[in-house]
């Protein structure tokens, strides 16, 4: 395919294993890839099922459903499944399906997180790597840009949200510098947090280890885009959007969001856990792309 996205999609082999569209079907599918991205993961379902069949692809970034909308009108062979691609969460898909009449999901796949794509785009600061203007939102009309909340935030609130999304120990002071900070010379870009943050953290940028600004990076991406309550929700309401069988597939890429899709995927009595232990990446995978490093993939069938 040529593809124009930088974004790899991570255990793709597994996610097609699991996904359980091998198997033998009667009925017309419909598999719901929930996290579109750069369409790598859809590109590969979609090659996997029939002209009878539907994918679904949901994005929040509507510049996602944009870009993958051109790529599948020109590359998709004309007998593909029917394709349908919406710009929403997907926690939202109980509402897609009664509003678009999609019929239950066999199989719905989330990627968290955020692809190669939006951290390499310079006006959405997701990264301290490329920099530029520190927006972070995956869907730039929704909520407030990191550079909006920065500029307001209580003190506390912000070292909350850097300890608890972050993990950072140096929350404390990395939330009295930016608000001391922004009386005269606000936060505004990537580059900039990251120097801040830089300085507020003991042995920064020591080789081999992982930049100190990593951890509020995430943190204030978390935020802004409500990330947990949205994986917390979807947990709750997508097993009642499968048919009997249907499998979820879940993969994550920190502990916050592993411990929710884990403890939601076992609490839920219509589920079946699947994998015992998460699927992690293999190291033929892990040495070609660093992103599949942090991975973890869980499935549950829904049993009735
Ligand atoms: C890791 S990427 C997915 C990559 C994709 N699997 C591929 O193969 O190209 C995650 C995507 O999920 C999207 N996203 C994040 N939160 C979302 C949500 N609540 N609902 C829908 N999409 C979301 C991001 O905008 C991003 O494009």
């Amino acid at each position: 395919m040529a593809h124009p996205t930088l974004h790899i999609p991570v255990l793709l082999q597994e996610v097609l294993e699991w996904s359980g569209i091998d198997r033998q079907a009667i009925e017309p599918r419909t598999i719901v890839d929930g996290t579109l991205g750069g369409g790598g993961h859809a590109w590969h379902l979609i090659k996997k099922l029939s002209p009878q069949d539907t994918l679904i692809g949901i994005d929040r970034d509507g510049g996602a459903i944009d870009r993958v909308t051109k790529l599948f009108d020109a590359e998709l062979p004309k007998d593909s499944c029917h394709v349908r691609l919406i710009q929403s969460s997907y926690r939202d898909l109980p509402n897609l399906m009664e509003e678009h009449r999609i019929p239950k999901a066999d199989c719905i796949l989330l990627d968290l997180g955020l692809s190669s794509d939006q951290l390499e785009d310079r006006e959405r600061g997701f990264s301290f790597r490329v920099g530029g203007d520190l927006d972070m939102r995956f869907c730039t009309e929704e909520g407030i840009s990191v550079r909006d909340l920065l500029a307001k935030i209580d003190e506390k609130d912000l070292a909350d949200i850097i300890y608890q999304f972050g993990e950072e120990r140096f929350s404390r002071r990395i939330a009295r510098t930016i608000v001391e900070r922004r009386k005269s010379d606000p936060v505004q870009t990537a580059e900039q947090l990251a120097d801040l943050v830089h300085r507020c953290v003991p042995g920064s940028r020591i080789p081999g280890r992982i930049d100190s600004a990593t951890r509020t990076f995430q943190a204030l991406r978390i935020a802004v885009n409500q990330e947990l309550k949205h994986v917390e929700d979807a947990m709750k309401l997508l097993p009642n959007c499968l048919t009997p069988g249907g499998r979820l597939l879940v993969i994550s890429f920190h502990s916050l969001e592993d411990r929710i899709v884990k403890h939601a995927m076992r609490d839920n009595e219509h589920l079946k856990v699947l994998t015992k232990k998460p699927i992690e990446a293999s190291e033929e995978e892990t040495n070609e792309n660093s992103r599949s490093r942090s991975a973890k993939m869980r499935v549950a069938e829904r049993c009735s």
